[in-house]
C-alpha cells in the first residue's frame, strides 16, 4: 500500500518517495518483498502522485494498482480485487514502513499457513504506541493466545485500550478469496470517514473465521514513517545499523553518529572513515584507504589504498588505488584519477582521465580533458573547455610538465615531455619534447621605481 498523500508530513512530495537511509521509503519495502517473492507477483497500490511513484520505482518490474481516491487503506485493498483474483494467500505491507526484513515476511506468511487463519497481523510491542492501532486479543491483553478480535485505531480507542502496547504493524496475511468475499462490509463511520483495512479484524471475527497476530522480536523493523521525526528517527536507525554492518566487515568508523552512510554503500576491510563523512548512493570504497572528516562522495568507485583528506567532494567519478586527493579537491561526474595520481587544494575536474602518477596539487580546473601519466599540472592551471557555445577537449601527453598559472586554451594538445613555461596561454598545439612560451618576453626598466619616488617627493 503506497497510495497515501503523507497528510502529516506537510509535504508537496508523497510519503513513500521521501528518502531514509538515502532510498525512497517504498524502495526500501519492494527491495524486501523481492527477496521473498518475485516481481511479477508484487502489486504496488499507487495513488497520490502515481506518475512520480511509479517512476521512481518502475525498474523493480513489479505491478501497479490504481487507487485514484484515498479513502483508507481498506480502500486499498478493495480497488486491488481484481489485481489479486488469481491469488490464494496475499500478504498485504505498508509502504511507509521501511526497516521490515524478508525474514519477517516469510515468518507471518508461515504462521498464516500453519494456523490456517483467515487473517494474520504483525504486531509489536512498542514502549511508546502512540499513533498506531492496538491489537485486542481474544482473552485479554499479552493472552498467550494467537486469536485476536479486533484493531482498534489511536482516534477511536478507549483509555484503557490506549494503555495497550501490543500495536498493529501494518503487515497483514489473508486468504485472499475470503478478503474479497466480506471486504464490502468495511464502512466508513470512524474518526476519518475512511474505510479502515484494520476492521477487517472485527468482520471476520463476526463472520466466526479465524484472526490472529504473530508478534516480531525486533519492535524496530515495523515502525511506520507518519511524520518528519519518525522518519528522522528510521534513517538514524537504518543508517547506524549500516555502520553496525561495515564494523562487522572490518571497516573503522569514528564516531559513526555523525556519519551519513547510504544503504547500498560498500567498504573493504580496514579503511578508515574519520567523523563527519558522506557516502552516498552507489558508492564503493576499496580496502585500506583513509576517508578523512567533511569529505563527501556519491557513486562514486575507489580502489584500495586511497587517501581522501578532509573536505573533498566528488560524484560519479572512478580513483585507482593508492591516489590521494584533497584536502578540497572537487572531482565533479566523469572524473577517473589513476593509480597513485595526486590532486590537491582546491583542483576541481570534470569528465577528465588522469593518468598513474599524475600531479594537480594546487587551484585547478580540469575539465574534458584527457591527461597522461607522470604529467605535473602546476598551480593555477586552467583548461579553458567552453567558448560560450561548444565544449572542447585538452589532451595532454605522458610525462607533460605545465608550469604554473597556464590557460590551455582547447582544442589543443600538449605532446609527450613538453614544458610548457609557466604563466603561458597556449592556443596552439605543442609538440612532444618542445617548450612552449605563450607570454610576453619580460622587460625590465632599471631604476625606473626609485626615479618615480624622487619625482613624487619633489612634488609634495
Ligand atoms: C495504519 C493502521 C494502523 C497501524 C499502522 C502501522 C489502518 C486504518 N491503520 O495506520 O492500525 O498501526 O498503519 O503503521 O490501516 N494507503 C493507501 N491508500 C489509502 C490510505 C493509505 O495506499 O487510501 C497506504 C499509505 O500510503 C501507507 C499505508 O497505506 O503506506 C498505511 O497508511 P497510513 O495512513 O500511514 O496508516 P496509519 O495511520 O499509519
Ligand atoms: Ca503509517
Amino acid at each position: 500500500m503506497a497510495a497515501g498523500k503523507g497528510t502529516r508530513l506537510k509535504s508537496k512530495h508523497p510519503k513513500v518517495l521521501h528518502e531514509i537511509g538515502g532510498k525512497p521509503i517504498l524502495a526500501h519495502v519492494i527491495a524486501t518483498a523481492r527477496k521473498v517473492v518475485p516481481a511479477k507477483d508484487i502489486f504496488v497500490i499507487i495513488g497520490h502522485e502515481a506518475d512520480r511513484v511509479r517512476e521512481a520505482v518502475g525498474g523493480f518490474g513489479v505491478n501497479f494498482v490504481a487507487q485514484s481516491e484515498q479513502r483508507g487503506t481498506g480502500h486499498a485493498l478493495m480497488v486491488a480485487r481484481n489485481a489479486l483474483a488469481g491469488y490464494d494467500h496475499v500478504v498485504v505491507l505498508s509502504g511507509d514502513a521501511p526497516l521490515i526484513t524478508a525474514d519477517t515476511i516469510k515468518k507471518l506468511s508461515d504462521f498464516h499457513s500453519v494456523q490456517k487463519a483467515t487473517m494474520t497481523l504483525l504486531s509489536a510491542d512498542l514502549d511508546n504506541p502512540f499513533g498506531y492501532g492496538r491489537v485486542i486479543r481474544k482473552g485479554g491483553t499479552y493472552s498467550k493466545r494467537p486469536e485476536v478480535l479486533a484493531i482498534v485505531e489511536e482516534k477511536s480507542a478507549t483509555p484503557q485500550q490506549k494503555k495497550i502496547r501490543e500495536i498493529n504493524s501494518g503487515f497483514y496475511a489473508f486468504n485472499s478469496p475470503a478478503l474479497y468475499e466480506h471486504i464490502d462490509q468495511l464502512s466508513t463511520a470512524n474518526a476519518h470517514g475512511e474505510y479502515y483495512l484494520t476492521d477487517m479484524a472485527r468482520v471476520f471475527h463476526r463472520a466466526r473465521r479465524k484472526v490472529v497476530a504473530i508478534k516480531t522480536e525486533d519492535a524496530g523493523e515495523v515502525l511506520g514513517s507518519n511524520t518528519r521525526a519518525e522518519m528522522m528517527d528510521l534513517d538514524a536507525r537504518l543508517r547506524l545499523a549500516k555502520c553496525r554492518e561495515l564494523l562487522d566487515a572490518g571497516v573503522t568508523i569514528f564516531y559513526p553518529h555523525t556519519c551519513v552512510i547510504d544503504s547500498d554503500v560498500e567498504v573493504g576491510a580496514d579503511t578508515v572513515i574519520e567523523p563527519f563523512v558522506q557516502l552516498l548512493g552507489n558508492t564503493k570504497i576499496g580496502s585500506d584507504c583513509r576517508i578523512r572528516s567533511y569529505s563527501v562522495i556519491g557513486n562514486s568507485i575507489l580502489g584500495d589504498g586511497v587517501t581522501v583528506k578532509p573536505g573533498t567532494i566528488m560524484e560519479g567519478s572512478r580513483v585507482a588505488n593508492a591516489a590521494i586527493l584533497g584536502p578540497y579537491t572537487h572531482l565533479r561526474p566523469g572524473t577517473e584519477v589513476g593509480e597513485g595520481a595526486h590532486l590537491g587544494n582546491f583542483v576541481e575536474t570534470k569528465k577528465i582521465r588522469i593518468g598513474k602518477g599524475s600531479k594537480a596539487g594546487h587551484l585547478t580546473y580540469l575539465g574534458d580533458a584527457e591527461i597522461g601519466e607522470n604529467v605535473n599540472i602546476g598551480a593555477g592551471t586552467i583548461t579553458c573547455n567552453y567558448d560560450g557555445v561548444n565544449k572542447h577537449r585538452t589532451t595532454i601527453e605522458d610525462g607533460v610538465f605545465v608550469g604554473s598559472d597556464s590557460t590551455l586554451v582547447a582544442p589543443v594538445k600538449i605532446g609527450r615531455g613538453a614544458y610548457v613555461a609557466a604563466a603561458s596561454c597556449i592556443t596552439d598545439d605543442v609538440p612532444p619534447d618542445a617548450l612552449a612560451f605563450g607570454r610576453a618576453r619580460q622587460t625590465v626598466k632599471a631604476g625606473w621605481a626609485r626615479a618615480k619616488r624622487e619625482q613624487q617627493k619633489k612634488q609634495s
